[in-house]
């Protein structure tokens, strides 16, 4: 893969996912946001010009099924969720430079546009196919008017997709036993001409993206079997009102299939942020458009864009056919360029259950934000908790450790110990020289910053400012200032003005993380204007002479909170489970079908790795010598764990699930070489393994002695 590193001379633009305009959203749809919104900022920090964008996806039968329930029109019924989502984004911080919907002109005509391309490139045929009919509701049947069987893996799929089994796109006229979901009954196929875009002409060519595509791995491996197989025409018409019109065709009730439109908006959306920003801010034709290609090179040929920007679309997994293989394939067709990388999130479930709109079962974006919590907390929640494609579970109780462990325990510590301990004995930064040691600390930093960045991981980004304030809290810790203010006071002023250098690059650092609460640092820093506006290097910049007194930024969530809110939850799930008998039906209506799932147990990760890659844990016997509680944390213990060679403090959190006390002499089995972690101030050198949310530890069968390797 021959991509240059972010940031680079191009016009970059991150898109996210369009929700359909279809329900109310919950915090597991906003990951995909969050990462975006991330990711966006932090490619704006490393100095890239770009633009994030999105829109609504008002078209298709997820939104005509449900506005039909409600007896209203589609257009009424998705504006209405489309103004909600596009007030409710910036809530959490996600901000679009331009959010619109697939229903504006902007996108019908763009869409119309590109169709007549693809028509005059050669790329569109007519073909009679069977398409599902209601005899009864006299009524063709697309995509979500039917179910059926899936031809592929046999499992319950509706429409246009197996989303309970192996997730494949559906054609019309692919399911098996369809039945109408307007009444019921069995439908049957009947012949209809449809439009068909001949995708199987850019085979090669997408054989050939598809090795350079960056982005997660699960983007560039899972469409490899549709590829590399026999590529199927895509049908892109529909027999339906509600959509935009097939061009040439308005007075025909044929529509274009949702997928068309829907990202076509990503281009229709940048075009918009153009038209109100000028093109001297952003030139959406520089970004999407492919200069170098000409009609006549724009055959199969394998082809490198030399112009056209860096496109990085995120995603859902559910989606990624669609963003592999169909979108590409029009972009080729249509003469724009390919995306660069498509970043796929993995789902998120709820205490290990998937999410049901339906059944209540969601903690919402709305409430989120009702019980007092700061958008920022979710989004670190969300973009750290796991790998951008793995999925990761939320509970309440998950949230508070991480929120008081490392926001309040690591980052707000030591912001806030440091700035007060300036403001009070220097009013401001020290006058002093940043030393060598920090200075390279920071650098580092930032390298990792930067190096997520390019390996598309919003967590590695994430972390590099939180490992820094570890850094930071070690320092402190090290060199006690407090001790040195009589005795050497500009050995004093060194140690805080390397803290308050260190405090600045965690504002830059963690903003794209935590934007409003970094704001808020930068003002207490005595720093004027955005950090928007800032780029990496700024973080070697000092901070005012001045500044006020500090306060703390983060504040620790209380176990009764976790309670309180988990009961809210459970209430208000067995109150809708009884009050409607109906549930499993109207789960077939959730924004977002595959988190409807009863899983008990997380999924099985996608990826595998290789026999090295395990290779690479030093797992080890041990025998704990010692447990104690850590005062101040309520979950956590310190743990002395012999491992054969030496004695290691390993703090696990398991303070409330044992006896702390009969744990000495128990074998168990840890972690030896994961990187150390500072938790309530207290290192952990190791990790203790253990089962599940009850922590049940891990130990040995027979009698192998401490130090022993597991493997
Ligand atoms: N609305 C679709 C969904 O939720 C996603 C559309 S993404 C785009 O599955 F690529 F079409 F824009
Ligand atoms: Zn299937």
């Amino acid at each position: 893969m021959s991509h240059e590193d972010f940031p680079t001379e191009n016009p970059a633009v991150v898109t996210c996912g369009l929700p359909y305009a279809n329900g109310d959203l919950h915090i597991g749809h906003l990951r995909t946001y969050v990462g975006g919104d991330i990711y966006s900022r932090s490619l704006r920090t490393l100095g890239q010009q770009t633009a994030f964008v999105s829109g609504s996806d008002m078209h298709g039968t997820p939104v005509a099924v449900n506005a039909e329930k409600e007896g209203v029109t589609p257009e009424e019924f998705a504006l209405r969720h489309h103004e909600k989502y596009e007030a409710t984004f910036p809530r959490f911080n996600i901000e679009f430079d331009n959010y619109g919907h697939t229903h504006d002109e902007t996108n019908t005509e763009l869409t119309q546009e590109i169709v007549r391309t693809l028509e005059a490139e050669g790329y569109v045929y007519e073909k009679e196919i069977p398409v599902a009919y209601d005899p009864e509701a006299d009524q063709w049947l697309p995509d979500r008017f039917v179910e059926g069987a899936c031809p592929y893996c046999g499992a319950h799929a509706r429409g246009d997709e197996c989303d309970e089994g192996c997730g494949r796109h559906l054609e019309p006229g692919e399911i098996e036993e369809p039945t109408s979901t307007l009444t019921g009954n069995p439908a049957e196929y009947r012949e209809r001409e449809h439009k068909f875009f001949a995708v199987s002409d850019l085979q090669e060519y997408l054989q050939e993206f598809i090795d350079r595509l960056e982005g997660t791995s699960n983007a560039q491996n899972q469409p490899r079997e549709w590829i590399e197989g026999e590529l199927q025409d895509w049908c892109i018409t529909r027999d339906m009102d509600w959509g935009i019109d097939y061009p040439g065709d308005e007075g025909d009730d044929l529509v274009l299939y949702v997928w068309v439109d829907a990202p076509i908006e990503y281009i229709s959306s940048t075009k918009q942020y153009t038209e109100r920003v000028g093109a001297d801010t952003f030139d959406w034709e520089a970004a999407w458009k492919d200069a170098g290609v000409s009609e006549s090179d724009a055959g199969s040929e394998a082809r490198r864009t030399e112009s056209g920007g860096d496109i990085v679309h995120i995603i859902g997994r559910d989606i990624i056919q669609h963003h592999t293989v169909f979108w590409p394939a029009m972009l080729r067709g249509a003469g724009y360029v390919e995306p660069r990388a498509v970043m796929a999130s993995g789902f998120i479930t709820l205490n290990g259950k998937g999410f049901s709109t339906s059944r209540n079962r969601a903690v919402w974006a709305d409430e989120y934000l009702d019980e007092g919590f700061h958008p920022d907390l979710l989004r670190y929640y969300l973009a750290t908790n796991g790998g951008f494609q793995q999925d990761v579970d939320f509970s309440w109780s998950k949230f508070k450790d991480r929120v008081n462990s490392e926001l309040v325990g690591t980052v707000g510590n030591f912001l806030y110990r440091s700035m007060l301990f300036a403001y009070r004995n220097f009013e401001g930064t020290p006058d002093a020289d940043v030393s060598e040691e920090v200075e390279a600390r920071i650098e580092e930093a930032i390298d990792e910053f930067e190096a997520g960045i390019n390996d598309y991981s919003v967590r590695q980004a994430g972390n590099a400012a939180v490992r820094l304030a570890q850094f930071g809290n070690e320092y402190i810790q090290r060199n006690e200032p407090w001790k040195l203010t009589d005795e050497d006071p500009e050995a004093a002023a060194q140690v805080i003005r390397d803290c308050v250098q260190i405090a600045k690059a965690i504002a830059v650092l963690f903003f794209p993380v935590a934007p409003g609460k970094m704001q808020a640092l930068w003002e207490q820093l005595g720093e004027d204007g955005s950090v928007t506006d800032t780029a990496v290097d700024d973080a070697f910049e000092a901070p005012p002479a001045s500044f006020g007194e500090p306060e703390a930024l983060f504040e620790k969530i209380e176990d009764e909170r976790v309670e309180e809110l988990n009961e809210k939850l459970e209430a208000r799930v067995a109150e809708t489970e009884s009050e409607s008998d109906e549930s499993d039906e109207d789960a077939e209506n959730d924004m977002d079908a595959d988190s409807d799932a009863d899983i008990d147990f997380e999924p099985i990760a996608d990826d595998r790795i290789s026999f090295e890659e395990f290779q690479d844990l030093d797992i080890r016997v041990g025998e704990i010598v010692a447990a104690e509680g850590i005062d101040g944390a309520d979950k956590l213990a310190r743990l002395t764990v012999d491992i054969g060679v030496e004695e290691r403090q390993i703090v696990a959190g398991i303070k409330q699930l044992h006896d702390l006390d009969a744990l000495s002499g128990t074998k168990v089995i840890i972690v030896a070489n994961l990187e150390k972690a500072e938790l309530f101030g207290v290192e952990s050198n190791g990790m203790l393994l253990a089962a599940g949310d009850e922590a049940d530890i891990l130990t040995t069968h027979g009698d192998a002695v401490p130090g022993t390797k597991v493997q």
